[in-house]
Formats: structure tokens, C-alpha cells, sequence
């Protein structure tokens, strides 16, 4: 199953690579700030095509075109295109993200950056890995010391959560914070060790599903803001090494 999703990530991601800077359509999806491009729709495409050629009778989760009705346990979860306000900048961190569940549990993922050529990937129970190379979180033991990433919501005017307050607050309790801009691999980056945690609130299932697999098989650790057992259709999400959760928690328990 993973060596699939692999070569269809691949194939996608590829494809966003090939075509950036020449996107033909770009529609606002509810506000001006959240973007579909004719990119997105044709990377969905040439997954849903995969899928169904292949394993024809498994559900489908789509960013762009929702979900398929099952006939099978199996349920593929979609983004076709992680960051797309960075790649109709032509800003180079963008990605694919493909993840499977079976029976409601996630069993296998990728998330695919065709500017680094970075293919990264976990099976349950079987470790996470980039490019062949075992994943592990960093040992930073404070928040003091670490780095974080978040994102902001589409509506962040409406301030979703205090989201505003917890930027504001860990910017001054940390090393560092970053915003990438790809949800998918904010949180690849904390399974591979070049951030410690990353949090954000209104988030979907696509943008989650295959890194948060990444990450826990990496050691990291994923809740909701309360430190709840994370679901990947909950919308708030905390993601990081394990050893600054408590910490992180804290910080965004305080400002709900
Ligand atoms: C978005 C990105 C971004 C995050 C947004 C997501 P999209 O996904 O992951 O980093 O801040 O909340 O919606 O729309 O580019 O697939
Ligand atoms: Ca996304
Ligand atoms: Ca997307």
C-alpha cells in the first residue's frame, strides 16, 4: 500500500513542480484569502485516477472534490495540494499529502515536497521515514529552547481560538516561531527534527492525516488543545516532540 501512495505522490508532486507559474485559473473559495488553482484540481485528478484504476472500490476524502461513498474499509484522505497560497507566489513550500485509513485507524502516508525532493512517509507500527532515512522529534526538553511553526486559518479576522494570543505568546516564550505555509509539513518538519512543535486551529483532514502519522511513528506526540486524543477531523491541533506538549498545552490552554 505505501510503495502506491509513494509512486501517485511522487507523480503528483511532480506535476505541481512542472506547472508552477503557470496556473491558468485561480477562484476564491468563500474569501479572497483561500485559493483553488486549475493546479490543484489537475493534481486531485491524477490521484482520484490512480485510486480508482487501482483500487477501485476504496473511499475517497478530496480536498477539492469531497468525499466518495465506500464500499470497502479502505478511505484515501487527499490534499492535492498543501499551500497553495505559496505556490500561486511561486514560493517554494508547497506539497502533496496522501494517507490511508482502514477501518477508521490511519495505516499508512506520505507527504511529497517536489522542491527538496523529500518524500516523507510512515506505515503503522513500521516507523517514519524521508527519502529511505529513519525519522526521529528532537530531545529539546523546554520551550525555551525550541523552535515551533503554526499557520493561521483563512478567517483568521475572526481570531478562530485566541489564535492571535498564542502567537503572540509563544513568539516571546520561544526560540523561535516560524509560518510556513503547508500545514502537511509544518508537521513533517517536527517528525524530522528541524522543528520541535507546531499548532494550529481550523485545520481538515487532509492537511493532517498523513503527517500526524508521520509524526507519531517519529516519537512525536499529537493531541487536541485541551491534551485530548487527537481525532484528524477535530480542527485544532498540537503537534510536537513529546517533551515540550505539557508546555505547549499551557500556553494555548491559558488563552482559549
Ligand atoms: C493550508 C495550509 C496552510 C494552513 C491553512 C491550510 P491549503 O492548506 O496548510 O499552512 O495555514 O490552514 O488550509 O489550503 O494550502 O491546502
Ligand atoms: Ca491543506
Ligand atoms: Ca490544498
Amino acid at each position: 500500500m505505501l510503495d502506491r501512495i509513494i509512486e501517485i505522490a511522487k507523480q503528483a508532486g511532480t506535476f505541481l513542480k512542472e506547472n508552477e507559474g503557470n496556473i491558468s485559473e485561480i477562484k476564491e473559495k468563500g474569501s479572497f484569502t483561500n485559493l483553488v488553482t486549475d493546479i490543484d484540481k489537475g493534481s486531485e485528478a491524477m490521484i482520484k485516477a490512480f485510486i480508482q484504476k487501482n483500487f477501485p472500490d476504496h473511499g475517497i476524502l478530496a480536498e477539492e472534490s469531497g468525499a466518495s461513498s465506500p464500499t470497502s474499509e479502505y478511505r484515501w484522505i487527499i490534499d492535492p495540494l498543501d499551500g497553495t497560497t505559496n505556490f500561486t507566489h511561486s514560493f517554494p513550500v508547497y506539497c502533496v499529502s496522501i494517507a490511508v485509513e482502514r477501518k477508521g485507524e490511519l495505516i499508512a502516508g506520505a507527504v511529497y515536497d517536489p522542491n527538496f525532493d523529500e518524500m516523507f512517509t510512515a506505515e503503522k507500527g513500521g516507523g517514519a521515514h524521508v527519502n529511505g532515512k529513519r525519522l526521529q522529534v528532537t530531545t529539546t526538553n523546554t520551550l525555551e529552547k525550541s523552535m515551533l511553526a503554526t499557520g493561521f486559518p483563512y478567517d483568521v479576522k475572526n481570531n478562530p481560538f485566541n489564535c492571535v494570543q498564542h502567537f503572540e505568546e509563544f513568539l516571546v516564550k520561544t526560540q523561535a516561531v516560524r509560518r510556513l505555509g503547508s500545514a502537511a509539513l509544518d508537521s513533517c518538519y517536527v517528525a524530522c527534527g528541524r522543528l520541535d512543535g507546531f499548532w494550529e486551529v481550523n485545520l481538515h483532514p487532509w492537511d493532517t492525516a498523513a503527517a500526524v502519522l508521520i509524526t507519531t511513528e517519529a516519537g512525536g506526540k499529537v493531541t487536541g488543545f485541551n491534551g485530548e486524543k487527537y481525532s484528524i477531523y477535530q480542527r485544532d491541533i498540537v503537534l510536537s516532540n513529546g517533551t515540550i506538549h505539557d508546555e505547549m498545552l499551557e500556553v494555548i490552554k491559558k488563552n482559549l
